[in-house]
């Protein structure tokens, strides 16, 4: 059994110092678990007014404020966290989720599929769709507008990932209810971690949800709170793909009828 959380807040576009106190105080009240998820674009801020503001605002993950600040938490509390991160590389930047443990940065994950303005902003992820074994349970990577693709989930569950981190910058009032279907069509765990609050013309819409691979919930929270929540998950149940005793739901896809999916 591992204990899992989500820091559902709203980051302070421009104010990383900011930013940095109120997780501050988040991550001290989950810092007695194993994983904690923390929203999109988290040391940043999300709604941008120009691409000059979106690269100013971006960090060098070898080189971040921000991510030495998880580091140090990290190691001191033995947790991993994943975090939305706006990464800058040379002259790019990516729409990131980085995942570090009690070590450091184990991996990233940079987003293939850009929402609205993020593709004035963003290069396309080149990373493809990894996933990470910390030990006790594999952890895949995917952010926000993931969400609409069911290719990307199947990708990371075919793969072995046990929980799918999805830091998260929801604007579309149903995306949620997509998470517990994602997660018994995959047998899987995800803990989407979505932001509160407003920038500019956009509201956030909170609801950060945790859903088992039965689809159940196990956690949602609020639309406006900042809030966390922590549950109790057995990474071994992901591995279970049975639906009956006679249909696994991998080993019974029949990919030789799926040849149209791809084009
Ligand atoms: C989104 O992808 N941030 C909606």
């Amino acid at each position: 059994m591992l204990k899992a959380a989500f820091i559902q807040f709203a980051p302070i576009i421009g104010n990383l110092n900011k930013t940095i106190s109120k997780l501050e105080l988040l991550i001290e009240k989950t810092g007695k678990t194993n994983l904690v998820v923390i929203p999109e674009l988290a040391n940043s801020g999300y709604n941008f007014n120009s691409k000059e503001q979106a690269f100013d605002l971006a960090e060098n993950i070898n080189k971040s404020q921000y991510i030495e600040f998880l580091e140090d938490k990290c190691k001191k509390f033995n947790l991993f966290i994943v975090s939305g991160f706006n990464e800058k590389e040379k002259n790019q930047i990516f729409n990131t989720a980085v995942l570090i443990g009690p070590k450091g940065i184990i991996g990233k994950y940079r987003k293939i599929h850009l929402f609205m303005n993020e593709k004035d902003y963003f290069s396309k992820g080149n990373l493809g769709l990894p996933v990470f074994d910390i030990g006790f349970c594999k952890i895949g990577l995917l952010i926000c507008f993931d969400w609409i693709f069911p290719e990307v989930w199947r990708i990371l569950a075919l793969k072995g990932a046990d929980i799918i981190c999805h830091p998260s910058n929801l604007v579309l009032p149903y995306a949620q209810k997509a998470i517990p279907i994602h997660a018994m069509l995959n047998k899987v765990f995800i803990i989407t971690t979505n932001r509160t609050g407003k920038e500019g013309n956009l509201t956030f819409t909170g609801k950060s949800i945790i859903a088992n691979p039965n689809g159940e919930i196990l956690m949602s929270a609020s639309e406006n709170e900042e809030e966390t929540a922590i549950v109790k998950i057995d990474p071994a149940l992901a591995r279970n793909k049975m639906m009956t005793e006679r249909n696994d739901i991998f080993k019974d896809r029949i990919t030789e009828d799926y040849k149209e999916i791809i084009n």
